[in-house]
């Protein structure tokens, strides 16, 4: 049985009441200018003002007191949307892209995702989980603690169960939360150019059973675009999802409003992802069928897209979640404060909107938040010291880092504490 106190901090938190926040409540935030957090075996007990805790543990144990020096305290980031389980870069491509080449285009050349398959297949299993693992440590030390990452570099089963495996040990082996998704429909391989409806039979009919076996994957997403799978497609893959027990989400509407949106509201999947292109109906339908909408500004920063229409989302109460898309193509970064700065200065998210986007929601978003996503009591003990007064700091000193300690389950697992 281990006590430890935090105090001296300036605590900022979203309160979770059982529904992701939306709308007007996206940005509701509760602050402690001078506070405590007390935590019991990595789980919290006690939130609030500093004189107030120290009144409420007189009795209890605390083996361990920490003085926080007036650091802005945080949750943990859930970084929920990543494809950080790949073994290539593609530096090329991004210069290609830099010089006026069309993402989807190299995809329909046997680029971009290709490429990415090409050497997931080639790599051995603890190649792939050597790259894996360092890229999720670097994660850690920009403050992520809870984190989804996707399969769907492998598009063919035995690859695809691979890259599951290896996602579920870096689960195991690292500190962190991980949540796997599969996405063997992320774009359709090479070898069944030309019949994508055989490679959709061939996710749901074999892959999706044997992912279900194998039992690591926790959620099915579908890449929902023009010239990828078009929504009859994507809703086959969901169908069979559900069926399989997996939850649902979907990269929908990213380049083209093929209405991906109004699919994840039909089919209430948890969350839908990207929807730069997306119509205000079906965001207003999304809304209705309670799907979180993810929003990836890195992505739209490394494609030079127009920004998802954050504004209108809030309007439409939408709850919104920010993730980095984590991957080697369209968005290579690990850092949510990178992904924090853009979604408030370029998406035009508050600081207070955008914590609730990086924490809350989108420990809603994979299905985490009776754990994760907010300084609660039950909650894992998951924070971040941050230095500065506010987690405006986030956006403020840009192109850094101003986490200088992350704590899981009441570990300092980064920085310097
Ligand atoms: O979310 N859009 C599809 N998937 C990723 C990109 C994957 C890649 O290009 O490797 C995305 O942007
Ligand atoms: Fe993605």
């Amino acid at each position: 049985m281990i006590g430890k106190l935090f105090r001296n901090a300036r605590i900022f938190t979203p309160i979770d009441r059982g529904v992701p926040l939306a709308g007007k409540n996206q940005g509701q935030v509760a602050s402690f200018e001078r506070g405590a957090v007390y935590v019991h075996n990595g789980v919290i007990e006690m939130v609030g003002p500093e004189s107030q805790i120290m009144d409420s543990i007189k009795t209890r144990q605390v083996d361990l007191e920490v003085d926080c020096r007036g650091l802005c305290l945080i949750p943990g980031f859930v970084d929920c949307h990543t494809h950080m389980c790949f073994a290539d870069l593609r530096e090329d491509e991004f210069e290609l892209r830099l010089a006026g080449a069309d993402y989807l285009e190299i995809l329909r050349k046997g680029g971009g995702i290709h490429s990415s398959v090409r050497a997931v297949r080639r790599a051995s299993e603890e190649e792939l989980f050597a790259g894996t693992k360092r890229r999720v440590l670097r994660a850690l030390g920009f403050g992520t603690t809870t984190l989804e990452i996707k399969s769907g570099y492998g598009l063919d089963t035995e690859t695809e169960l691979k890259m599951l495996r290896v996602i579920a040990r870096v689960g195991r082996e690292t500190v962190l939360d991980v949540v796997p998704t599969f996405m063997g429909a992320h774009a359709v391989p090479g070898e069944s150019a030309g019949n994508p409806d055989d490679y959709v039979r061939l996710v749901v009919e074999e892959m999706l059973p044997r992912v279900r076996t194998q039992g690591i994957a926790r959620f099915c997403d579908v890449f929902c675009e023009a010239g990828v799978f078009s929504l009859e497609q994507s809703r086959r893959v969901l169908l069979a999802a559900r069926d399989h027990g997996l939850g649902g989400k979907i990269h929908a509407d990213e380049v083209n409003d093929l209405g991906g949106a109004r699919l994840a509201a039909e089919m209430r999947t948890v969350s839908a992802e990207h929807l730069l292109a997306a119509g205000d109906d079906n965001l207003r339908a999304m809304a209705g069928a309670g799907v979180i909408g993810v929003l990836l500004p890195g992505t739209a920063y490394s494609l030079r897209k127009k920004l998802a229409p954050a504004g209108r989302m809030r309007d439409l109460n939408l709850p919104l979640a920010i993730a980095t898309d984590s991957n080697p193509g369209t968005c290579y970064t690990e850092s949510m404060p990178f992904v924090f700065g853009l979604a408030v200065m370029n998406t035009h998210l508050s600081p207070q909107e955008a914590l609730v986007a990086a924490t809350l929601n989108a420990a809603y978003a994979v299905k985490m938040e009776k754990t994760v996503g907010s300084l609660q009591k039950g909650k894992r003990a998951d924070f971040l010291l941050l230095e500065g007064r506010g987690p405006a700091v986030l956006a403020y000193h840009a192109g850094v880092s101003p986490v200088v300690a992350v704590y899981k389950r009441g570990e300092l697992v980064a920085g310097s504490g």
